[in-house]
């Protein structure tokens, strides 16, 4: 697996592709797990060469002990791509990324980021356009894949890439879950015992959700799951909402869209967890 922390190497690698070859880019923070592995392994089937970066991005933290606290185990993310047959992994320095400090530059998504994620981590997907957005432009993969876990994000991408990417191809990748339903995160690292074993019920809720969907009327809904995280100690919940699935628009009834997604965030402890769940009522 080639190694690359520079733009000379970065050079060097994509120069060594022929015309024929297509490139597919897997963008992380590290502290890899199997949902990551998913979305490398993808690239792998559909692509000659495939890239992952691994690069934890201040200008998308809102939280500075956050961006602190955040996972770095880069010998077990470099073991784990050796595995997986990953073709290069690409672990950027922040003055790499960011040669001129974290440029002052406002994205557009018109309404995608007003809500839930947007809503309550302000500058977060601003952040995150930046760096795919360098990313992007360092590497010009054919293939960019994203998983549907952050599913404002990909929605985020798929608008920058409608904007100013319109050669890459985004490929949703759907979300790798532990046994007990729990989604995979490299957040999960953070979490003690006793939430860690409070943590699947974020998932078990989802579900409760998607199963009462088509008897019960959004809003009653969603103060059912308000109350259900209410009566939760270990869990204080962030946000709940169910929205198109399309424009993220906030749902009032079940008609108003073809395909709505129930999303939220939930405190365990000090730990930030998100999840999400598709609802296909009509
Ligand atoms: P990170 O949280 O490391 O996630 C990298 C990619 O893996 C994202 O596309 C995310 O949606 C996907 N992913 C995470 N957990 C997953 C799971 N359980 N199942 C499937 N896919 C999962 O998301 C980011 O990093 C950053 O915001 C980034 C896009 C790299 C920009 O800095």
């Amino acid at each position: 697996m080639e190694v690359i922390s520079n733009v000379y190497q970065l050079t060097v690698f994509l120069a060594s592709l022929s015309k024929k070859d297509s490139l597919g880019f897997i963008p992380t923070m590290g502290a890899l797990h199997k949902g990551h592995a998913s979305l490398i392994k993808k690239s792998l089937s559909q692509n000659t060469h495939s890239i992952c970066s691994i690069f934890v991005n201040p200008a998308q933290f809102n939280n500075k002990t956050d961006f602190k606290n955040y996972p770095n185990r880069l010998d077990e993310d470099m073991s784990l791509l050796k595995k997986i047959g990953c073709d290069a992994v690409f672990t950027p320095s922040k003055e790499t990324i960011y040669p001129n400090g974290v440029p002052s530059c406002v994205f557009d998504f018109g309404a995608l980021d007003k809500v839930m994620e947007g809503a309550n981590r302000p500058g977060h997907f601003n952040g995150v356009a930046l760096v795919v957005s360098r990313l992007f432009e360092m590497i010009k993969p054919q293939r960019a894949y994203f998983g549907e876990k952050d599913f404002q994000q990909l929605a985020i991408i798929k608008s920058i890439a409608a904007q100013k990417f319109k050669d890459i191809e985004i490929i949703p990748c759907s979300t790798l879950r532990e046994k007990d339903g729990l989604a995979m995160s490299s957040r999960n690292l953070l979490l003690n015992k006793r939430y860690r074993a409070a943590a699947p019920r974020i998932y078990e809720r989802l579900l409760a959700v998607q199963n009462r969907a088509k008897n019960t009327p959004v809003s009653e809904l969603r103060l059912w799951v308000i109350n259900s995280f209410k009566r939760d100690e270990d869990l204080i919940l962030e946000y709940f909402e169910i929205a198109d699935a399309r424009s993220l628009k906030k749902s009032a009834c079940w008609s108003d869209f073809p395909v709505h997604v129930a999303c939220l965030a939930v405190f365990a402890g000090t730990t930030r967890l998100i999840d999400n769940i598709l609802l296909e009522i009509n």
